[in-house]
């Protein structure tokens, strides 16, 4: 104990070590391989800022060992060695050695450079998509909502807008899942239609704020195609923490077809054959879920992109005639002022798009599992999934809707149906 008796930092840091030591391994299996890790980088956008931050982090840590070591070197040879080290007096004290300062601010100048220099040129890299791509780059502009992502594709829409286009009723938009070409560099245009947002996809690129009356930009390239995680990276009110997306990169064949089944009109389930009964009111064997139940996410029976897959096939055990009932409701119970349903006639522009909604592989910004108990969770009870949300407080609340659990079923069955 006489070694620390005048220098109580040394035991401090022995303290802090110790943590660290136990803290730093547990962490690992956590920050390296989680679907938001952005130790694992799948393009080359979050590879080159991963690059960056090693670069800062080795020259922070060889600051650290160097002066660690210099004080710990000082702690131990200037320690107090005797009862009359505690009382002598200080010892001379002098201006100071020009040298040693000189040295000190030219090593200070040569860190800054060695972090500087790198991480302008991953700036400028990351900035804009690189010349010699642009040709090959792909274009989609992402729209932030409170809260909610909305996702616009110009390319099709250019391309496609003929009279037969038309007619099937492109353009189109996805709400939170945004499908990209794999192997292709993508320019993301950032925009927000209320509050400041951030836009983050951790395994693709850093974060980039979409800001009111500002046109934000980023680019992104996955090597292969995958599935990935995204998420609001800025306080923008009381649903912040939930306002989450996907990115789905596909081969340049799968993301054709995507497209295409995009710019058609919403899936029509043939009319029931004659005779074929009642509906077969399935609300009985929903799940009930208790408030602020944990939501999904993580948890898939298969890979996320093969689950996503599945998600495109037409559906099974479909019931034409409750699913036509969801459809008069969408439009009585109001849905239709806030969302486009193409095909259907529904044209509101106030909440996401849902003329595929059956074909994406979650709900509500992100949060729940796309399937009958989660989408009937969802529109039960919107608020306990995502407290404040417009659906719940300028629609429910606001034109009074009252659903029946017998509505709820037609509605979720119509939904499902929209693949
Ligand atoms: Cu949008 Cu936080």
């Amino acid at each position: 104990m006489r070694l620390f008796h005048t220098f109580t930092p040394l035991s401090q840091i022995t303290r802090c070590a110790a943590v660290l030591a136990a803290v730093l391994p547990l962490s690992g299996c956590f920050w390296f391989d989680g679907p938001q890790s952005t130790f694992d980088p799948n393009g080359p956008v979050a590879r080159h800022q991963m690059d960056v931050f090693y670069v800062t982090c080795w020259v922070a840590l060889f600051i650290f060992v160097v002066v660690g070591s210099v004080l710990a070197y000082a702690m131990v040879k200037f320690r107090a060695r005797g009862e009359g080290d505690l009382h002598a007096e200080p010892p001379e004290q002098g201006h100071g050695n020009p040298v040693v300062e000189m040295s000190l601010i030219g090593a200070s100048v040569l860190a800054l450079v060695v972090i500087a220099v790198p991480t302008l040129r991953e700036i400028w890299y990351t900035y804009e998509v690189p010349v010699e791509e642009k040709a090959n780059a792909y274009e989609v502009t992402a729209t932030g909502y409170q809260w909610w992502f909305k996702f616009d594709y110009p390319a099709e829409t250019a391309q496609t807008l003929d009279a037969t286009a038309k007619a099937v009723g492109a353009p189109f938009s996805t709400a939170n899942e945004l499908v990209i070409p794999a192997g292709r560099p993508v320019h993301i245009n950032l925009r927000t239609v209320d509050v400041i947002h951030s836009f983050w996809i951790p395994k693709l690129a850093g974060k980039v704020d979409m800001m009111p009356n500002r046109g934000n930009h980023l680019w992104v390239q996955a090597d292969k195609p995958g599935y990935f995680w995204g998420q609001c990276a800025e306080f923008c009110g009381e649903s912040h923490a939930v306002m989450r997306f996907r990115v789905i990169a596909l081969g340049p064949r799968e993301f054709n077809d995507w497209v295409n089944a995009q710019m058609a009109p919403a899936h029509r389930v043939a009319a029931a054959a004659a005779g074929a009964g009642a509906p077969k009111a399935q609300f009985a064997a929903y799940r009930t879920f208790s408030r602020n139940e944990a939501g999904f996410t993580e948890k898939f029976d298969r890979s996320p992109l093969d689950s996503w897959r599945a998600q495109q096939l037409p559906g099974k055990d479909e019931d034409p005639a409750l699913i036509a009932r969801g459809r008069e409701l969408f439009s009585s119970k109001t849905c239709a002022s806030c969302h486009t349903i193409r095909g259907d006639g529904y044209i509101g522009v106030v909440g996401p798009e849902l003329t595929h909604v059956g074909a994406r592989s979650t709900i509500a910004a992100g949060l729940l599992e796309n399937n009958r108990d989660e989408l009937h969770r969802w529109i039960h009870a919107p608020n306990e999934v995502k407290p404040g949300n417009t659906m719940w407080v300028k629609g429910y609340l606001a034109n009074n809707i009252k659903l029946t659990l017998e509505d709820e079923d037609a509605l979720v069955n119509y939904l499902e149906s929209l693949k």
